[in-house]
């Protein structure tokens, strides 16, 4: 029926019309058709939340980073996050919530690693499936993306992803595969990189094999190929293959170029046909054909069902690294809590980039865990910065003054005025068609004694001056590109030290260039940022080391920020930042009732793991940070959480350490032997390996039995004092044959009270045993004998069946 309305809506259209439709109206919005009754769609990113596309940014639903939520393990857990997201969709009026992210965390360094689920295929493909599902099942679309072989951000708009056809099939488009074929996702993003499969190296915005061949020829799917933001690079060769959708829009390589490649024969006109059958198919989903508009976008993320269930998600996520003398969960009526770390006052709840949303509130540690334990004092202490950067400008040296901003034009007449006050983003945006140059003038009235620092960061061509004095100066352009490197977010500045004996004013003039070639990209950018005298990092320090020497629990949060982790480029090391490692053991040497709280998603190296009585992992929480490390804490709530990727110890045993392209190609070598295939093969130890997590109570494993073709029971008992859940994980390992060391097959979760068993029974997709046949192009599963192994995590297995496979298919 609906096929046949699409068909009729897709009669009445204009060539014109159909091509016009296939670019974005808008960097958010795509063309309405009034004549067909097809209203104006909507896109918006994801995946924390849904960011809206008003100027005027709205508070969203924070949801805590795709890692924690597949650290929980838990399908159903991430069906509830799902369902807040199409709320959210709903909210901010979107149709389609550009999330998942199915890209494996190749390398730990990778920018974007905290919006990824995983380094694991199988359990990257599971929580996507249980997301997608959710959210579609409300009428909201999802896009799942980036198609394929985005797994780090080095050079990310150009580089070849080099991957051999097995472990891209058996590896890289494995997670693609299953949320289409089982979640049917209504759009997929084709993404920045090209990809060499070792037949066809082009862009994956015009790859053929994978879009037409693989992703909608194989697998069927029958929804809407869009582009990456601005990856979209030619006209006749992406509109030949599977590309269906261009963003953003207005402008890019289709509109009238690709109606001139139709009219000249370029381009099928079935082609086109095909891709707006599409586009309507996706309006019919989303209700976009019905005649009734959207609501107006309104801010959300806060009422209790949605903080309940964030709060609890974060907790669950949180992973216990260590808990050597039971020290947590705390004892309620201990009386002095001494919370350390810069992360612990300005906890670090979301990674930088497309996915950054405004959450309606951050919970805070601080007050979530006073509040938690009512008897006890509770004291916080920075113990210095780990920033690189000083703090934005605020009230304070400012005297409640204002940035005055002036848009010129190219002749360097004033075409536009208008103020800003502090904080202040340095952020310029809706600049008029003219503009060239952005003049910011603010005066600082510093009344503290002492050296103070300011630091101008602009952004692109500049002129800088700070008392009077020239700090810094360029001609250097900054074009489009910025918009894709997120180091625009965090501007290098200069920094200079001003006297200050007696009260005075200091004049801060900036004139930075105007980035306007395009309707996506307008904006002017230069931040100033200042630090008042004050206390030295060893300082803060050592007021954190004698609170802790005083305190009866030490709290020590450490943790990246918003200057290490987000999309745009990828990390240089793995070090936290700042002097943190030497906070912790200092504090850990004076409180042997230390508990380190890690917030950060991607690893980093915690030199001092074992030495600390109690270490977790607590990731980007979202906005419900506080209450869910105090939940943790207490123990109101079980921290669930198992790693879904490995925790290196040293720098020098990660598999894949970078991922910088040698003459524009990221070889993709390891081939099959990815995140902890690849610490097996090279037979290295980690910090904490691939499904490890303790939670808060023991468990025993009986010996586990083969209770049908492909699935393994297995018996547990909670030996431990508590109502905890335990997540059951089957490895393969195929002894003889070409194949990774051993790779997770499949898990099951079990809560169950103390002292009470569970038989777990956990079902092994036949994907498992499949391999790809590079030469014969199909899945196979070769005959031979293969080894069931379950336990807890990737390296503490407790038992196992061997099945034996007699024939080969
Ligand atoms: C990112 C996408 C995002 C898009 C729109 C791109 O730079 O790679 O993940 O959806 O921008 O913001």
């Amino acid at each position: 029926m609906s096929e046949e309305r699409i068909e009729r809506l897709l009669a009445r259209l204009p060539l014109e019309d159909r091509v016009r439709l296939l670019t974005g109206e808008t960097a958010w919005k795509l063309y309405a058709l009034p004549e067909i009754g097809l209203r104006q769609m909507t896109v918006s990113d994801g995946p924390i939340g849904v960011r809206g596309v008003t100027e005027q940014r709205l508070s969203s639903a924070q949801l805590p980073a795709p890692s924690a939520m597949a650290a929980t393990w838990d399908a159903e857990l991430i069906a509830d996050l799902g369902r807040i997201m199409a709320a959210e969709a709903v909210a901010k009026a979107a149709d389609v919530v550009l999330a998942p992210v199915v890209n494996l965390q190749r390398t730990p360094v990778a920018g974007r690693h905290f919006e990824c689920f995983s380094e694991d295929p199988l359990l990257s493909g599971r929580m996507a499936t249980a997301f997608v599902e959710a959210v579609q099942a409300e009428g909201v679309g999802v896009c799942v993306k980036h198609f394929v072989g985005n797994d780090s951000e080095t050079e990310r708009t150009s580089y070849v992803a080099r991957i051999a056809p097995r472990a891209l099939r058996e590896v890289y488009l494995a997670p693609f595969e299953q949320v289409v074929r089982d979640g049917k996702p209504w759009m997929v993003m084709a993404a920045y990189n090209a990809v060499d499969d070792g037949v066809e190296s082009s862009p994956a915005t015009e790859h053929d094999r994978l879009l037409a061949g693989v992703l909608k020829g194989e697998w069927g799917f029958d929804g809407v190929v869009v582009s990456d933001w601005l990856a979209t690079k030619s006209t006749v060769e992406s509109a030949r293959t599977g590309l269906d959708l261009v963003m953003p829009g207005p402008g890019g390589p289709w509109r009238e170029h690709l109606l001139a490649a139709v009219r000249g024969g370029e381009v099928p006109e079935k082609a086109i046909d095909e891709k707006v059958r599409r586009l309507l198919r996706l309006a019919e989903r989303v209700g976009a054909l019905d005649g009734t508009p959207p609501a107006a976008p309104r801010n959300s993320g806060d009422d209790p069902a949605t903080v309940a269930t964030l709060r609890s998600a974060a907790a669950r996520a949180t992973v216990v690294l260590r808990n050597e003398t039971s020290l947590l969960p705390l004892r309620p009526d201990i009386q002095r809590i001494a919370l350390i770390g810069a992360n612990a006052l300005d906890p670090f709840v979301q990674g930088g980039g497309s996915a950054h949303v405004v959450p309606p509130h951050v919970a805070s540690p601080l007050a979530e865990i006073a509040r938690a334990f009512p008897d006890a004092e509770v004291t916080a202490h920075r113990g210095g910065t780990t920033r690189r950067h000083l703090p934005l400008l605020d009230g304070g040296a400012f005297d409640g003054g204002a940035f005055e901003i002036e848009v010129l034009d190219a002749a360097g007449s004033v075409v536009q005025r208008r103020t800003e006050s502090a904080p202040w983003s340095g952020r310029v945006t809706e600049l008029p068609d003219a503009a060239d140059t952005v003049r910011v003038r603010t005066t600082l009235r510093p009344t503290a004694p002492g050296d103070h620092l300011v630091e101008v960061a602009p952004v692109g061509r500049h002129h800088v001056s700070v008392d009077g004095r020239t700090l810094s100066e360029s001609e250097r352009i900054a074009g489009p590109e910025v918009v894709l490197d997120s180091s625009a977010n965090h501007p290098e500045g200069v920094t200079t030290a001003v006297e200050i004996t007696e009260p005075r004013d200091v004049e801060v003039i900036a004139e930075v260039q105007a980035v306007t070639p395009g309707s996506f990209v307008r904006f002017a950018h230069v931040e100033v940022r200042h630090q008042e005298p004050g206390p030295s990092v060893e300082d803060e320090i050592a007021e954190a080391v004698a609170a802790a020497r005083r305190a009866d629990v030490a709290v020590v949060v450490v943790g990246t920020n918003d200057e290490t982790e987000s999309e745009g480029w990828d990390r240089p090391h793995l070090d936290l930042p700042g002097r943190q490692n030497d906070l912790v053991r200092r504090v850990a040497e004076v409180n042997d009732r230390t508990v380190v709280v890690v917030n950060a998603g991607a690893p980093v190296l915690l030199p001092w793991l074992d030495e600390v009585p109690a270490a977790l992992w607590w990731w980007l929480p979202g906005q419900e940070a506080g209450g869910s490390l105090a939940d943790v804490l207490t123990g109101a709530v079980e921290p669930t959480g198992r790693l879904p990727w490995t925790l290196p110890a040293r720098a020098a045993d990660v598999p894949v350490p970078h991922a910088i392209p040698v003459d524009g190609v990221v070889d993709y070598a390891e081939g099959l032997d990815v995140g902890h295939r690849g610490w097996d093969r090279l037979g290295r130890v980690p910090a904490r390996e691939f499904g490890f997590g303790l939670g808060y109570s023991t468990w025993q494993y009986g010996d586990a039995v083969q209770t049908g073709p492909r699935q393994v029971t297995v018996p547990v008992v909670n030996t431990g004092a508590r109502r905890a859940r335990e997540v059951v994980q089957a490895y393969l390992t195929a002894p003889g044959q070409d194949r990774p060391v051993r790779w997770l097959a499949g898990f099951a979760a079990v809560e169950v009270d103390p002292g009470a068993a569970a038989a777990v029974a956990v079902d092994v997709p036949q994907r498992a045993f499949e391999m790809w046949d590079e030469s014969a192009g199909i899945w196979r599963i070769p005959a031979g004998e293969y080894i069931l192994q379950v336990g807890r995590s990737s390296r503490d297995l407790r038992s196992s069946v061997r099945i034996t496979v007699e024939t080969a298919s």
